[in-house]
Parts: structure tokens; C-alpha cells; sequence
């Protein structure tokens, strides 16, 4: 079967922009203590579930990776794109880090106590989602927490171009109910939700709202 036209445009753009976009999201946590507090809640449920290894999937350069990890919690990476996952395995040589797609991940069924989705399904359509959430609770284990960051919106934006690069890149923006209703669709409880206003402050401006949503696969 053919690649979709979606994964291979997203692979292709994010190699294209690998170093760039790495070296732009540095500092990107630091700035943004709430995002910080989430990632710790999530890491804190995790480790006291204690049922299996963090996927951080749609990991890019593996900032998010690193910061689990120096929460204490067993983690590696998992990205489309082959140029991204270089770039996290020369920044951070201790962490594992994979090639793969979330449409099809190469894990073992409920072999995950935790995956982390941080600004990554935002490049799946939104008619493809119920096959991720699928096979997200497909690899979490019973009791394993899921947790996502993405932009809300109602409308699509498509870039063709990002710092200097062409690329062809589409950000679905979706609603938090929305998404919530997937997850239970998927057999995902939802834990908890934070949503953050626009901010326009500070050296990562953000136009729209960001929302953050945990949810759990019931334990049996
Ligand atoms: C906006 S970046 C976020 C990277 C990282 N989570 C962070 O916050 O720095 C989106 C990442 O998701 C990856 N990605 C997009 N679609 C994916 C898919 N179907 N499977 C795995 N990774 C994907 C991209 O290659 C890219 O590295």
C-alpha cells in the first residue's frame, strides 16, 4: 500500500527543517511554566502507575524526550522524520530515539505506561484521528496515561514555507471537546484538561489557544 500523501509531505517538510526548528524550540519550555507543570503532572502519574516506558511520539528534536527524562521517568522518541531523529540522537546520546508514524506504531499492544503527543497529531487530518487514538490505546498498557498538546482552532493552516524552507505542511487545529469525544470513542477516559489563552508575550508568541488533555486507559 502507498504511503498517504499527508505522512510523506510532513516528513519531507520536517527534514527540511529539522536544524532549524531545533535550534528555534530551545528554550521554548523554559518560557513556559504551565506547559512545565503539565509534562510533571503527567510525569508523576506515570511513575506512580509504574506500568511500562514513555513513548514520547512526534518527539522532533527530543526536547520533551530529555525533559521526562530528567523527571525521572523511562522514555524514547518516536518521529516521522528520519532528519528530526538525528538531530535528537546528536543532542541527546544517552535517550533512544526511533523512526516511525503514530498511523502505525511498531510497539507490542499495551506495552506503554505513558505516550506523550506534544504538538504531533496537529499533522494528522482530522478524519485520520480515530485511528491514532486507536492505536494509542492499542500500546498503552491497562492504567497508562496519554497525554496531548495541540493548537485550538476550527480552521486548517497551511504553511508553504517556514525559515527559508519550502515545505508543505498542514496544522489541524481542533477543539478540546472535539478531541475529548475521540477519546472516548477510543475507549480513552479523560483525566484532566488545561487550555492556555493566546499569549502574545515573550520570544514564542502564540495566536491561538493551546490545550492540553490527559486521558487514561481504564484498567481493565
Ligand atoms: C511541531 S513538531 C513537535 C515536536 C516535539 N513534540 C516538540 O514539541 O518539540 C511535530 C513533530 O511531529 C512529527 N510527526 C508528524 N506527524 C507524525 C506522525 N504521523 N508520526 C510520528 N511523528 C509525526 C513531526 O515529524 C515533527 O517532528
Amino acid at each position: 500500500m502507498t504511503e498517504s500523501g499527508f505522512l510523506h509531505r510532513t516528513r519531507a517538510s520536517y527534514d527540511a527543517l529539522a536544524e532549524d526548528y531545533a535550534e528555534w524550540i530551545r528554550t521554548e519550555l523554559a518560557a513556559k511554566p504551565l506547559d512545565r507543570a503539565v509534562l510533571s503532572g503527567f510525569a508523576e502519574l506515570v511513575r506512580e502507575a509504574d506500568a511500562g516506558p514513555v513513548a514520547d511520539i512526534g518527539c522532533g528534536p527530543g526536547r520533551l524526550t530529555a525533559h521526562l527524562d530528567g523527571l525521572g521517568v523511562p522514555v524514547f522518541g518516536i518521529d516521522l522524520s528520519p532528519r528530526m531523529i538525528a538531530v535528537a540522537r546528536r543532542l541527546y546520546p544517552a535517550l533512544r530515539f526511533a523512526e516511525g508514524s503514530m498511523i502505525a506504531l511498531d510497539l507490542e499492544d499495551g506495552s506503554l505506561g505513558g505516550l506523550l503527543a506534544w504538538y504531533s497529531i496537529i499533522h494528522v487530518p482530522r478524519e485520520r484521528l480515530p485511528e491514532v487514538l486507536a492505536e494509542f490505546h492499542r500500546v498503552l498498557a491497562p492504567g497508562g496515561y496519554l497525554q496531548l498538546g495541540f493548537q485550538v482552532g476550527d480552521e486548517p493552516l497551511h504553511r508553504s514555507e517556514a525559515a527559508g524552507h519550502e515545505i508543505s505542511l498542514d496544522f489541524h487545529r481542533c477543539r478540546p471537546d472535539q478531541i475529548t469525544e475521540l477519546l472516548n470513542q477510543a475507549g480513552l477516559v479523560p483525566y484532566a484538561r488545561m487550555v492556555r489563552e493566546p499569549d502574545a508575550d515573550g520570544n514564542f508568541p502564540e495566536t491561538t489557544p493551546q490545550a492540553f488533555l490527559l486521558a487514561r486507559k481504564p484498567q481493565s
